[in-house]
């Protein structure tokens, strides 16, 4: 790297995060703008680690995960998050992302929301932009949707906004990861790209028949997440995050062109979970992918564990937190 490049480069850490009111549906598709708020928790472990540099010798801009080099055409949204900056800057330079895992990508384990929330702090960062939390979510919302919530820690709330420019279509945190310091089980069943991506499956999930009875639940499921984090009410959790995640499935497999993200063991794993939270403070919910995330109170963990252990399922046993910052 040339030396007078090094001011322009930046390394941040970012973490994913788990929806438990699910962020599907788009408003915008352009600017990425949801039709619903959604809610989720940051999440411990499952982190990516990207170094931006702005650089005026590179000839394109270029994204390598873990040391592969990904095709132009499938950084558009990276670049989206590049032009805003160059706008902002008046800058013609390219950037160049270099992106490490610490789980498999594409795989339903939110990595495109650590990833473009690691991109975003990092590029702005090395582009000398000291942006709000506000200004930097909107920046990750474009990057991919889910990423608007990865910047915080803890409990997070991303507002739909109405705002045509997306101007008001940011998260924000409403409960530290200590508010409710809940244990967190990801059972990793597949690390195979998905089938379908986000984007297409939610423009497919308009034509299900169950499209308008699926809105209709949408638009209050934000707001019981949150008053269920709020009040700490474990069982008010449990029935919201089961719900939505099932209606959310649900509609997935009543499109036109049905799409199963389910593995075998994907169905294994929720009916335990499901006749589990029956009598303890258990309950999962699951992205568009086929692995499980496992929520559950002290007092149930080391049950819950012993009951993942015995359908001898790989998972990784962690806590809320997350959230972006600069890398140590
Ligand atoms: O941010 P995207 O485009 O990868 O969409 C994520 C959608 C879900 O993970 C299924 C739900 C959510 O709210 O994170």
């Amino acid at each position: 790297m040339n030396p007078a490049e090094q001011q322009y480069t930046h390394t941040a850490v970012a973490h994913a995060n788990i929806a438990i009111a699910k962020y599907w549906g788009k408003r915008d598709e352009q600017l990425n703008l949801p039709l619903f708020d959604s809610v989720a928790f940051g999440v411990n472990d499952l982190c990516t680690q990207t170094t931006a540099t702005w650089s005026d010798e590179a000839t394109e801009d270029a994204l390598y995960i873990d040391g592969w080099h990904v095709p132009l055409q499938r950084i558009e949204r990276m670049q989206r998050m590049m032009d805003i900056i160059r706008t902002q800057k008046g800058w013609s330079k390219k950037c160049v992302l270099q992106s490490h895992n610490a789980f498999a990508h594409s795989s339903g384990l939110a990595s495109s929301a650590s990833g473009a929330a690691a991109a975003a702090y990092a590029m702005s960062c090395a582009a000398g932009l000291d942006l709000s939390p506000a200004e930097l979510s909107v920046l990750a919302r474009h990057g991919s949707g889910s990423a608007a919530r990865s910047i915080h820690a803890g409990w997070t709330r991303w507002r739909a906004g109405s705002q045509a420019d997306g101007s008001d279509s940011y998260a924000v945190q409403f409960a530290s990861p200590d508010h409710w310091p809940l244990n967190v089980f990801v059972v990793q069943l597949s690390s195979a790209r998905k089938p379908v991506s986000s984007t297409e499956c939610m423009k497919q999930c308009e034509l299900s028949p169950f499209w308008q009875t699926y809105c209709a639940e949408a638009f209050a499921a934000a707001d019981i997440a949150q008053k269920a984090v709020t009040d700490r009410n474990f069982g008010a959790l449990a029935a919201a995050a089961h719900h939505n995640a099932m209606m959310l499935h649900a509609l997935i497999m009543s499109c036109p062109q049905p799409v199963c993200y389910f593995e075998p063991q994907t169905i294994a794993v929720v009916q335990k979970i499901f006749k589990m939270s029956t009598a303890i403070p258990v309950c999962c919910t699951i992205d568009a992918g086929p692995n499980v995330v496992v929520l559950c109170e002290d007092i149930a963990c080391p049950f819950v564990k012993n009951e993942i252990m015995a359908i001898g399922v790989p998972f990784i046993q962690t806590t809320i937190g997350g959230g972006t910052k600069t890398a140590a």
